[in-house]
């Protein structure tokens, strides 16, 4: 009850700081349901079935499943796909990586197998018995995710970072306040990528729908048109990726001589 209570304190305070963006966000409410109608019909029939294509090889999951000693790793086996998709263009690049949420350090170990000897591993967790995974290639800082003083101490004391893994406390709390102190941090043509966002009323899930939005503003490019290459939702998870190279504008050129005449009427 106090949560809710908290969240429309939030909302009117928002809806008196900008009316007519909040208007906005009202008339897409309509659309919300309609959505949710419509994923209903799935929920009961399933999508039509196709014929199943055997996967790819994947390192990741080959080192996942071949290690079964030593340092505990603990991963989503769909999580493997994903991580091959957005990090493979880092592998053997001198990149550095930051994990939040360290465990039993076996994926750690993990990252510096995949990504290879040219890469740097900070890993970031609560407890301090995780200092211990420390080594020549690996730094463990010991914080809470949710404080914003940990992350400035953390810019402080390390260079920017290529490749962002949220795999810490899984509160929407926590990733959002990671995800606004660190994606600003994120090199160019940078990963984050925020594992375990569960349930379909996820308050992290609907903060980062919020931010989808913000990629389909019209006229002069903005800050963060110009920083967010996309952002994409897959199950339980949530990954945006940077421009490489920021764009000055968006175009839509025309080539070619023969055109219908029906647009320019
Ligand atoms: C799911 S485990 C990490 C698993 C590990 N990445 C792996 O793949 O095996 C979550 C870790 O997050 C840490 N954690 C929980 N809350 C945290 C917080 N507020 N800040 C930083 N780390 C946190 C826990 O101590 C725990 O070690």
């Amino acid at each position: 009850m106090k949560r809710y209570l908290r969240k429309a304190k939030n909302l009117a305070a928002a809806a008196i700081s900008s009316p007519r963006r909040y208007a906005q966000l009202l008339s897409q409410l309509g659309s919300r349901l309609r959505a949710e109608q419509y994923v209903l019909s799935y929920r009961e029939q399933g999508a039509p079935k196709n014929e199943t294509i055997a996967p790819p090889a994947n390192p990741l999951r080959e080192y996942f499943e071949n290690h079964t000693e030593g340092h505990g790793i603990w991963k989503w086996q769909h999580y493997f796909e994903l991580y091959q998709r957005h990090f493979s263009k880092f592998v053997g690049q001198s990149v550095n990586v930051l994990e939040i949420g360290i465990y039993s350090g076996g994926s750690l170990d993990m990252w510096h197998s995949y990504f290879g000897a040219g890469c740097h591993i900070y890993g970031v967790d609560i407890e301090n018995a995780c200092k211990s995974y420390e080594n020549e290639h690996t730094t463990v800082f010991i914080g809470d995710q949710a404080n914003r003083g940990f992350w400035k101490d953390f810019r402080s004391n390390t260079p920017p970072i290529d490749i962002l893994i949220d795999d810490g406390g899984h509160t929407p709390e926590q990733q959002r306040i990671t995800l606004e102190e660190m994606l600003p941090y994120l090199r160019c043509g940078g990963v984050y990528f925020c594992e375990d966002v569960h349930g379909e009323s996820n308050d992290f899930a609907a903060y980062a729908t919020t931010l989808v939005y913000e990629l389909n503003h019209t006229g002069d490019l903005n800050g963060f048109q110009k920083s967010i290459h996309s952002i994409h939702f897959y199950p339980f998870c949530v990954i945006i990726e940077k421009h490489a190279v920021e764009p000055e504008r968006f175009f839509a050129p025309k080539h070619g001589t023969r055109w219908q005449p029906f647009f320019d009427k």
